[in-house]
């Protein structure tokens, strides 16, 4: 990073603490509180908009955010953390959080198991399929977390299941709100999408398998995000109809990730097959599974035990394990 990049940076977080509370900032008062020009601000406060923040201009007045942001914050984080808890690391701006772990494997250093890497926004948030995953400031939660598989890639199926799961029981649990799975990795409420998983593995060097796992989750989205996605979605806050504390989430998602992965290590998925049928968005519904070797339509039935999406068809039960998996007669 350049010094300039890393001064603008600061000087963004700067702003955005200013603003954070919603109150209205004039630009003169921003300029005096950083120690730059006006004209100054104004470029930073359009650089901002445009990685996401809802920032408006009150004519005579400066600039107020369209809602109040509860910026994340490790120190708070460490509240909801045990003593044991691996580190959390928080990034204000990145490109990918998966994209960054990924490279910190490449380039030998060495990850704890559980270890996480939180960011307030992606520039290149990567989904699924080569597809962009809208990532805007401080709306969402942009979440990755090393994991090491230790019996190798093979250990690897079924992984993006359990996640969902960890995900699923963690929201259960603590926020009281039931969730349903689509497979193999989507998080669903209402028939609406609440947040993706992106598993990665790192090249292997010896017996293990190094993973990196995606989640996005919908927050509170702003009100641009009607324009930059294409498929239904909601977010955990108007699901809630309360605001909800990321800096509470966090750590709870990476405690649920770090015991349900645990179990999976020791039992395998087979333990998994009902915690995931239970929550399957698409039981009993007709179905499409569209891969590189065409379409198949079937009755959702759930999952096998190895984590294979099993449909009926023509009365009979088949287990298929790639492809995109969309309910019948409807977009993927
Ligand atoms: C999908 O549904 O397509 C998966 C989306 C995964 C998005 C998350 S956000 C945190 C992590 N970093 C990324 O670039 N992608 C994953």
């Amino acid at each position: 990073m350049t010094k300039s990049t890393a001064q603008s940076l600061m000087l963004q977080r700067q702003l955005i603490q200013y603003l954070a509370a919603g109150d209205c900032c004039s630009g003169e008062w921003l300029a005096q509180q950083t120690g730059i020009s006006r004209a100054a601000i104004a470029r930073h406060i359009d650089q901002l908009q445009e990685i996401g923040l809802d920032i408006y201009a009150v004519t005579g007045k400066g600039y107020r955010l369209a809602t109040p942001l509860q910026l994340l914050d490790l120190t708070e984080m460490k509240q909801y953390q045990s003593a044991a808890a691996p580190e959390i690391w928080l990034q204000h701006l990145t490109d990918s959080t998966n994209t960054q772990l990924l490279k910190r494997l490449q380039d030998g250093h060495q990850l704890q198991k559980g270890q996480v890497l939180v960011a307030e926004a992606q520039t290149a948030g990567r989904g699924r399929r080569g597809n962009s995953w809208f990532s805007p400031f401080g709306s969402n939660l942009y979440f990755s977390m090393y994991w090491q598989l230790e019996h190798g890639i093979q250990a690897a199926m079924g992984l993006s299941l359990v996640v969902g799961i960890a995900i699923a029981r963690m929201l259960e649990q603590h926020y009281q709100l039931g969730v349903q799975l689509k497979w193999p990795n989507d998080l669903y409420a209402g028939q609406r999408k609440l947040g993706g998983i992106l598993v990665e593995l790192s090249g292997q060097t010896h017996a293990n398998c190094d993973v990196v796992i995606g989640i996005g989750l919908n927050i509170q989205m702003p009100a641009q995000a009607q324009q930059q996605i294409s498929q239904p979605f909601t977010d955990l806050v108007s699901l809630l109809d309360k605001p909800l504390n990321r800096n509470e989430l966090i750590p709870l998602l990476q405690h649920s990730l770090c015991e349900t992965l645990s179990q999976f290590e020791h039992s395998g998925f087979n333990s998994f097959v009902e915690a995931f049928n239970q929550r399957n968005v698409f039981a009993g519904q007709p179905v499409t599974l569209s891969g590189a070797g065409g379409s198949q339509h079937g009755i959702c039935q759930g999952v096998d035990g190895q984590g294979g999406l099993v449909l009926e068809q023509q009365g009979q039960q088949k287990a298929y394990y790639g492809g995109e998996l969309s309910l019948r007669g409807q977009p993927e």
